[in-house]
């Protein structure tokens, strides 16, 4: 269990978002410098500094930094093609950033790949849900934790007996977490006949299969209705009580003033904003930026 009540230090992230991201990339350096003379919990879980990345013409993230402190949740917002998805691929290498750095627990993680940064315990959903259709939502469930650790084909082959024993124990795992999201009763249906909210709920299940210290999540309320909006609220407070901290990036208002510590906002590739929620809410540029739409 985590205490949520203290919070990481009061790094100067609303004077980082002014400046768009000079002050915290200096404290990312510190960090560095720090090292482990720092107590690790009062570490960011994750921190990146001054991030690039441009498509073409377009730099769909220039010079962004955010923080997410251990054991919170903490938001992302911004209007439609302000680079919060692109930020998020960033942040778990699924994209190389042409410049700036990631830190994860404290570690940078440039040099891994995916599946080792899901091992050391940072996953991510989509916003377009990847469950596969044809398969069962056990299956589903299943094939995630198998992606996510990189296990191959031939190791699976070799390792016979104790592949199978430890394949009972993912199976009662996974039937535990659906029970949670309210899935189990589906668990042998074709993951193509869940509903849009059902879908989100088996992506937020096979996150947690990896059994993950930081889940960011893209979209999680995006065309779900109210009421599963609501038990998917309760769940993620339920697993952040549990330990887990959350990135997630919405656009339903309502889900990130009540779920969130923190608030980063982005607009047009770069950092606008950071702060408490009610922060945000009374910010001029940020309501600017969302009228300018
Ligand atoms: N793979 C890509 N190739 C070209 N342009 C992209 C790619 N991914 C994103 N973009 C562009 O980058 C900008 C930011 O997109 P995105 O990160 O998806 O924004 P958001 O998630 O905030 O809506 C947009 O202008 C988008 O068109
Ligand atoms: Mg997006």
């Amino acid at each position: 269990m985590v205490d949520k009540s203290p919070k990481s230090p009061d790094f100067p992230t609303d004077v980082a978002a002014e400046t768009q991201g000079e002050s915290l990339a200096d404290v990312l350096s510190e960090v560095e410098d720090i090292g482990t003379s720092m107590a690790p919990s009062q570490l960011p879980l994750l921190a990146a500094g001054g991030l690039v990345k441009s498509f073409g013409g377009i730099r769909a993230v220039d010079n962004v930094s955010i923080e997410v402190a251990k054991g919170s949740i903490t938001g992302l917002i911004g209007p439609n093609g302000a680079g919060k998805t692109t930020l998020f691929n960033l942040l778990s290498n699924f994209i190389h950033p042409d410049k700036g750095r990631v830190l994860f627990d404290g570690e940078p993680i440039q040099n891994l790949q995916p599946h080792q940064i899901a091992q050391r315990g940072m996953v991510r959903t989509f916003q377009v849900a990847r469950a596969l259709s044809r398969l069962s939502v056990m299956e589903n469930m299943l094939l995630a934790v198998q992606k996510q650790t990189g296990e191959n084909f031939w190791n699976t082959w070799f390792r016979g007996k104790q592949i199978r024993a430890e394949e009972r124990q993912q199976k009662e795992r996974a039937m535990t977490i659906l029970e949670s999201i309210g899935l189990a009763h589906m668990a042998n249906e074709y993951a193509g006949a869940l509903s849009g909210g059902q879908r989100k709920l088996l992506e937020m299940g096979r996150a947690l299969m990896a059994n993950p210290q930081l889940i960011l999540l893209d979209e999680p309320a995006a065309g779900v209705n109210p009421t599963l909006i609501n038990q998917i609220c309760d769940r993620i407070l339920t697993w952040n009580r549990e330990g887990i901290t959350f990135l997630i990036i919405e656009h339903n208002m309502d889900v990130i003033m009540s779920l969130c510590d923190r608030v980063w906002v982005l607009a047009e590739g770069r950092n606008l904003a950071a702060g408490t929620p009610a922060e945000i809410q009374t910010n001029s540029q940020v309501l600017e930026a969302y009228l300018g739409q």
